[in-house]
């Protein structure tokens, strides 16, 4: 692996092998999301609590100050919206040039395995491939779904995470599942864990994580679970305190119940 590439996956990946990732790209396809309207005020509270961003090139180019100490993983590909005929029909929306100006230290991409646009998501991720590792530049793949949430079970997720790996992807992220070590194992490449929609409590948010974590994932992209919970900063840092400070599902628990008890943490976020 070249420096660069190196240098690139240390910032997003901790010296603990442990990564916490922070994603704000969902307006892409899902407009104003509730809790994201206002994408910098979200990120506010909670940014500290982790190591990169995942964000698309309007957003972080209008509301992300430069300054931000974080690297951004740059979301670049999209096309299609909740509203339109097929959330798979995606393509690259950023071109090579733009995210190097852009100083991005990885990229994202969907894929959508078993869909219509399988091919198409697919190459879209082998030709990203293509362009980025000639700068150094890691490939993020992102299993994703669409509206079809039920297709999240470990023979599905598993066949999709091996694909991306074998073309080229540098990472994957996927979602959590029962058999979770199935996706991992049969997966060369380190895997991530994205959230989806909204759980009930904050401690099922911690129990999946750290059942993701034991199985072998390297970290998590969570996003709805973070900064749509009444009290974003305390799981944040329930959550950090999973990933890199090997607490189990009580010891965040309870990292959270303080935090939101506690007049910094008990700002709730913004209706
Ligand atoms: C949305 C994405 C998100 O980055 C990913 O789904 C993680 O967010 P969440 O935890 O809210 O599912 O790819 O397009």
């Amino acid at each position: 692996m070249d420096w660069g590439m190196k240098n690139r996956l240390s910032q997003l990946i901790q010296p603990d092998g442990h990564c916490f990732f922070l994603p704000i790209d969902h307006g892409y396809f899902q407009g104003p999301t509730s809790c994201l309207e206002k994408p910098q005020e979200t990120i506010e509270p909670i940014i500290g609590y982790c190591d990169a961003l995942f964000v698309t090139r309007g957003v972080l180019r209008s509301v992300i100050p430069a300054d931000l100490n974080k690297p951004i993983i740059l979301r670049v590909s999209g096309g299609t919206s909740m509203v339109g005929k097929d959330l798979a029909n995606e393509d690259v929306t950023t071109s090579i040039e733009e995210i190097i100006r852009l100083n991005a230290s990885a990229v994202g991409v969907s894929v959508f395995v078993g869909s219509e646009y399988e091919h198409q998501t697919l190459m879209n991720l082998s030709k990203l491939v293509n362009s980025c590792e000639n700068y150094g530049i890691p490939v993020m793949a992102v299993t994703a779904v669409g509206k079809e949430l039920e297709k999240r079970d470990a023979r599905y997720l598993a066949l999709s995470c091996r694909i991306a790996a074998e073309l080229g992807a540098r990472v994957v992220k996927t979602y959590w599942c029962e058999n979770f070590e199935k996706v991992v194992c049969g997966c060369p490449v380190p895997v991530v864990m994205a959230g989806g929609p909204k759980c009930e409590t904050e401690k099922e948010v911690f129990e999946f994580v750290y059942d993701g974590m034991q199985k072998g994932a390297i970290g998590i992209n969570l996003g709805r679970n973070v900064w749509q919970s009444e009290h974003p900063q305390a799981v944040a840092a329930g959550l950090q305190a999973i990933i890199h400070k090997g607490a189990d599902v009580k010891k965040a628990s309870e990292i959270f119940q303080e935090l939101k008890n506690s007049r910094k943490g008990s700002t709730k976020r913004k209706k």
